[in-house]
This record gives C-alpha cells, sequence and structure tokens, in this order.
C-alpha cells in the first residue's frame, strides 16, 4: 500500500464532538456491512462508523505490497485522520481486532477505548500460518471465494447454526461480494501478524474483551489471555454465539460497546480536567 491509502468508511451516525467516537474493524472474509446490526443497538448518540479493510468492501485493492496488517493500521489512521479523527474508541472483531492491536502498537494516540471481540493477541502456530498461505494461493488460482465460503457456517456458533441458519446465508452472501484477490491479500497478512500481548501490557485505558461462548476460532482462552495482560479490561461472554457476536448477538454487543465507550468518556474527562 502507498502512504496516501484511503479506506472505504462507512458512516452510521454522526454525533456531539464532545463524546468519544467509536471506529468498527470487521472479521475476515467480511466487511464493514457486518455491523449494520449492532449499530443501531450502541446506546447514545456518538459518532460511530465502520472502516472496510484494505481489499474488503469498497475499499480499494491493496496492490502489490507484501501483506501486513501494520500497513492495515496504517490505512486506517490515515483514513480516520482525513475525516478529521485523531482519537476514537477502536473495536475490532477477530481479524479487526488484530488491526486494531496493530493500531494501538502504531498509533497509540488514537485509541482511547480498546474493543476486542472473538480475537487474540497471539500470533499463528506454523499449522494455521501454512494453512493461511495454501488458501490464500487457492484463491489466486482459482479466482473465486470458494475456498473460504465454507466460513459462512463455520464461523457461527452451534445454536446459530441449529436455530437460525439463514444467518448463514447472510455472511455467504457478503463473502461472496469479495475479491479472492483482497481475501488472499489479508490471510497472508493475518499469517504474517506478530504476538502483540506484549502491546496490551502497555495499555492502562479503558478495554472490553468480548466473547462468545461458543467461539471455537477465537475461543474463550484466548480472550483471558487479553483480560490478563490488561489494567482495564470488562469480560463480556456472551452466550449461545459463536464467532460473529456481532451477527449472532448484536444487542449484547452494542450493549457492551456502549458501556466502554462511556468509560473511555469518562477517562477523557479526568484527563482533561
Ligand atoms: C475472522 O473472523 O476475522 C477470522 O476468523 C480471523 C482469522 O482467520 O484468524
Amino acid at each position: 500500500m502507498t502512504p496516501t491509502t484511503r479506506l472505504n468508511v462507512l458512516t452510521y451516525r454522526e454525533g456531539p464532538r464532545d463524546l468519544l467516537p467509536v471506529v468498527l474493524l470487521h472479521a475476515f472474509p467480511l466487511d464493514s456491512r457486518m455491523w449494520d446490526d449492532v449499530a443501531p443497538l450502541v446506546p447514545g448518540a456518538r459518532t460511530l462508523l465502520a472502516v472496510d479493510l484494505p481489499g474488503l468492501g469498497s475499499s480499494a485493492g491493496p496492490g502489490t505490497s507484501a501483506p501486513s496488517l501494520d500497513d492495515a493500521a496504517d490505512a486506517v489512521a490515515q483514513t480516520l485522520a482525513a475525516v478529521g479523527l485523531t482519537r476514537a474508541v477502536v473495536v475490532g472483531l477477530s481479524m479487526g481486532g488484530y488491526v486494531a492491536l496493530a493500531l494501538l502498537d502504531r498509533h497509540p494516540g488514537l485509541v482511547a477505548g480498546l474493543g476486542l471481540l472473538d480475537t487474540r493477541s497471539t500470533a499463528d502456530d506454523d499449522d494455521t500460518r501454512a494453512n493461511r498461505l495454501r488458501v490464500a494461493a487457492e484463491l489466486e488460482l482459482s479466482g473465486t471465494v470458494d475456498a473460504v465460503r465454507p466460513m459462512a457456517r463455520a464461523l457461527l456458533g452451534e445454536t446459530s447454526r441449529t436455530l437460525r441458519p439463514e444467518l448463514a446465508d447472510r455472511i455467504g452472501a457478503l463473502i461472496e461480494q469479495q475479491t479472492p484477490a483482497g481475501v488472499a491479500w489479508s490471510q497472508r497478512a493475518m499469517a504474517a501478524r506478530p504476538d502483540r500481548t506484549a502491546t496490551l501490557h502497555g495499555f492502562v485505558g479503558p478495554a472490553l474483551v468480548l466473547v462468545g461462548d461458543e467461539d471455537v476460532a477465537a475461543p474463550v482462552a484466548a480472550a483471558e489471555h487479553m483480560v490478563a495482560a490488561l489494567t482495564a479490561p470488562h469480560l463480556v461472554v456472551v452466550p449461545h454465539a459463536g464467532h460473529l457476536t456481532a451477527i449472532e448477538d448484536p444487542s449484547s454487543v452494542g450493549e457492551a460497546i456502549g458501556e466502554l465507550a462511556g468509560r473511555a468518556d469518562i477517562d477523557e474527562q479526568r484527563a482533561r480536567d
């Protein structure tokens, strides 16, 4: 990516300047629209927006640069600066959480509050990394999103898969709209990410760690690992939800984000007084 990369921003609402804005970062292999059900359920009037990560949704392809979530985080920071946001509550789900951690590492002044949903701070093990590279190659070779299509069902928790199979159709429709090149780039970028647990040790601001109790991809143990590294965490375990809590239980996610943003506002006010 170039230093002038601008990503697509989905603005759900614009609020008063004295309340911290909330920035939502989506999961793989989806885009900002995965937050559609959550956005109206975040209490309060604050600015709420979501960013399409590089090569996904309506954001431009990442070009030929070596895939890196650091570049994705830099692009998010540049994009936010371009719309006048230099301080925000940053909330990421899964891959969005990896990017939130990269933002915290590389642009710490931006992050007033941190929401880590169904994600992990650790790097991939060798098998996971090898599998990502295999999937990326398959996406590029086939020129389709076939290799990630099964994720529509696999990311849901057992309860959602059984009781609300229509959610898989909705996630599948989002996957269909991604480009194989953008999805492959994201896989390679995730494979290259470092362990960022130490970054959490250095963050003293308010944090939310939220996880579905049926999440297999980033299970409760991964959430507890992050909680142990944070100074001011609030852990929320969402019952009967899998990896995509924002789609499976938007009301719990909206409420938890509102609570995090409220804590971040109070800290900002204290710092100003
Ligand atoms: C996601 O939901 O963003 C993915 O499960 C992240 C990953 O593959 O590690």
